[in-house]
């Protein structure tokens, strides 16, 4: 064969490959069978393999997957993504079409879509080809996970016939179909590993899996729901959707226009039962103006379109016996009871195990083991116990006795006020907050450690190599290596992992921590106030309560854990190590507002995080409550005691276009 006759069979191949691709996963009605497709798959890969020159990253034969394992980049939205609002209440719909008629002189119609529980993905396609996929993210930035995308056989690598954008973006929803998810939890069962909670769960944590191959035999699925971009050549929502299924991708058939709201509430009411017999979840219907200069006309706010909205489902709710309790501690010491139930189906997967959230909640319900009780699942990772079938509440059972002692250390539990839950106060001895607290920090938002999953930390630990996070960096390959199930290559991988999580920047390792009540959001806020750790060590409590969305309980936490010895040896070992513990510089267009703080009050033309921007942007601050140090108060319309307590303290006052023009020789921006 000769290297034209091979790209002409080659060009053949994947083209009739794709076709049948589409067939199978797209159209869900095979052309051929599958052996005669092994077939065809088998002689493309002897073709690429004997003539690399026509490897392609589009060609079916990368659909099964790399063995690399690469770091995934982080990759900026072009638009960034957004939620939907969402409400339960037929009520509230009605409130949103009264908003959209009310908007509108002209007619306006729906199209309603179910509202797929999985993970998000926006998918960028130039030429016809699949080049770039990233997750939500923080909906600003996300993971580019191509790599692994590519793997999911309903998404298209090369799109069909010609009439597509040069470059263009669609967004869909990755699932893992309950078949799926439950037999991988079938295998994780046996292999000892922590099973997932849900296919949502599955879903995502499988498209951000380091090997590819794993994700490809993993059956992930797709459908695609939205194009963003102002520059489509289409008048409607809808026609880009059909426009899509044309070019290959799956899109639900269960989609449908609707003329008025009467009709999109009888959509609803369909599918709040018949969705039970999805072969994958939903969790409610989206809304949406269907006309593109309609959707134009509403815009967006700073969160949501105007021209959407989701109508969630009430959560589904089973009913099982409680066979018995169990109590887990968490990485803060804080006691969850959770519940060992008859295995019982909800929503598409088989629920064993569920919360018990706390020892009120517990004597509130009165909850015995023997009781039937009622499961439901919720936004949450874990499915709950919301109550108890009185009917066949037995008496005798006998009422839970809550525990006293630490599962897990045996030292009394304590019980803080105004706190829902009993914790173990033994932080330094006890076993799951040791290895809570280093999990935490290798874990993907926190030092995203690569190869030092919750399995390994533990191993660490037990073989007493690890007490806390410094000790990670002390660690020698042979030490490692010579762990149950370790080698020389994942010792070198974790080796490898902490030697780039020292890039870290300075937030992230704040939240690393593991300060109690410091999330993620929380840590990026207290990391941009102070600049530095030891700026934020020494600050006070007032300086910690001026930072925005700073409240005295996060101030209290975060004093009482730099004011401990341990903590102030762990971050000196840590700033040994070489951890960023300072602040990039923020993105700044001028420092015309620098050393100026502002508190931002009533009602703006824009949302308020963007006026908080702006000053961020030409360097100053802004607090949520006013003081002496205030420099401005902006005021919009219907300002409240801020405006009173402004003049007491003698602070200036501004509304919008003042404050616009102490920026405006940069107004471009
Ligand atoms: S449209 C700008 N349509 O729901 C609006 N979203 O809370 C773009 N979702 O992050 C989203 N099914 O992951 C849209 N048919 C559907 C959807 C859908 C599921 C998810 C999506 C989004 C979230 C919004």
């Amino acid at each position: 064969m000769t290297i034209k006759e091979a790209k002409i069979r080659v060009d053949a191949l994947r083209k009739v490959i794709n076709e049948h691709n589409r067939h199978y996963y797209v159209e869900s009605s095979p052309a051929i069978s599958d052996f005669e497709f092994d077939l065809l798959m088998q002689e493309l890969q002897g073709i690429e393999k004997k003539f690399p020159s026509l490897a392609d990253a589009a060609s079916p034969t990368q659909r099964v997957g790399s063995d690399l394992s690469e770091g995934f980049a982080q990759v900026e939205h072009r638009y960034p993504m957004l939620s939907l609002g969402n409400t339960y209440s037929e009520e509230e719909l009605r409130e949103f079409d009264a908003r959209i008629a009310k908007a509108f002189d002209e007619a306006y119609e729906y199209v309603c879509e179910l509202k797929f529980d999985g993970a998000s993905i926006s998918l960028i396609y130039a030429d016809g080809v699949l080049t770039r996929a990233v997750t939500r993210g923080d909906g600003v930035q996300g993971d580019d996970v191509t790599v692994n995308v590519r793997t999911v056989r309903s998404i298209p690598l090369q799109l069909h016939g010609d009439n597509f954008p040069k470059e263009f973006e669609v967004r869909g929803e990755i699932l893992l179909p309950h078949s799926s998810f439950e037999s991988m939890n079938r295998e994780r069962e046996k292999q000892g590993k922590t099973l997932f909670a849900n296919p949502r769960n599955a879903a995502s944590g499988t498209l951000k899996m380091f090997d590819s191959k794993e994700v490809a035999r993993r059956g992930l699925d797709n459908f695609v729901y939205y194009m963003p971009g102002s520059d489509l050549p289409f008048a409607s929502h809808y026609e880009s959707l059909q426009a899509a299924r044309a070019w290959g991708f799956k899109v639900s058939e269960h989609t449908q226009k609707c003329s008025d709201i009467g009709a999109v509430v009888d959509f609803i009411r369909h599918w709040e039962t018949a969705r039970k017999k999805l072969s994958y979840d939903t969790d409610g219907v989206v809304v949406k103006v269907n006309s593109f200069a309609q959707q134009r006309a509403l815009g967006f706010t700073s969160k949501t379109p105007r021209w959407a909205i989701a109508y969630k489902f009430k959560a589904e709710q089973a009913v099982t016996t409680l066979l018995s309790v169990d109590y887990q501690v968490g990485r803060t010491g804080a006691i969850t009871p959770v519940a060992n139930l008859e295995p019982v189906k909800l929503a598409g997967t088989i629920v064993k195990r569920a919360s018990l959230h706390n020892a009120d909640q517990i004597a509130l319900l009165d909850i015995r083991v023997g009781d039937m009780v009622y499961v439901e699942k919720g936004g949450e990772i874990i499915p709950k116990i919301v109550g108890v079938d009185a009917s066949n509440h037995s008496e005798n059972l006998l009422p839970l006795q809550y525990i006293t002692a630490c599962p897990e250390c045996g030292t009394p539990l304590v019980r803080i006020d105004g706190e829902a839950k009993h914790f173990c106060p033994n932080e330094s001895g006890c076993p799951p907050q040791i290895v809570g607290r280093i999990i935490h920090f290798a874990s993907r938002k926190a030092m995203n450690i690569e190869g030092l999953g919750d399995e390994t930390v533990e191993l660490l630990y037990k073989n007493g190599l690890v007490k806390n996070a410094a000790n990670l960096y002390d660690l020698h390959k042979a030490q490692i290596a010579r762990l149950e199930r370790m080698g020389d290559k994942s010792a070198e991988n974790i080796l490898q992992g902490l030697e780039n999580s020292k890039k870290a920047p300075f937030s992230r390792v704040l939240f690393a921590l593991g300060i109690r009540y410091v999330g993620e959001t929380t840590a990026k806020k207290l990391a941009e106030a102070f600049g530095s750790l030891s700026a934020l060590q020494n600050a006070t409590f007032e300086q910690l309560l001026e930072v925005d969305e700073i409240g005295e309980q996060i101030a209290k936490s975060a004093l009482a854990f730099f004011w401990e010895e341990k903590n102030q040896l762990l971050l000196n070992k840590l700033r040994e190590v070489g951890l960023c513990f300072v602040a990039e510089k923020q993105q700044r267009f001028s420092s015309e507002l620098e050393g100026l703080t502002f508190v931002i009050t009533g009602t703006l033309s824009r949302p308020r995080d963007e006026f908080k921007q702006m000053v961020e942007l030409h360097g100053g601050k802004v607090t949520s409550a006013i003081s002496s140090s205030t420099s401005y108060l902006l005021a919009g319309e219907k300002a409240g005691s801020k405006m009173q307590k402004a003049e007491k303290l003698l602070v200036k006052v501004i509304n919008e276009s003042q404050f616009l023009e102490l920026i405006a020789k940069y107004s471009d921006v």
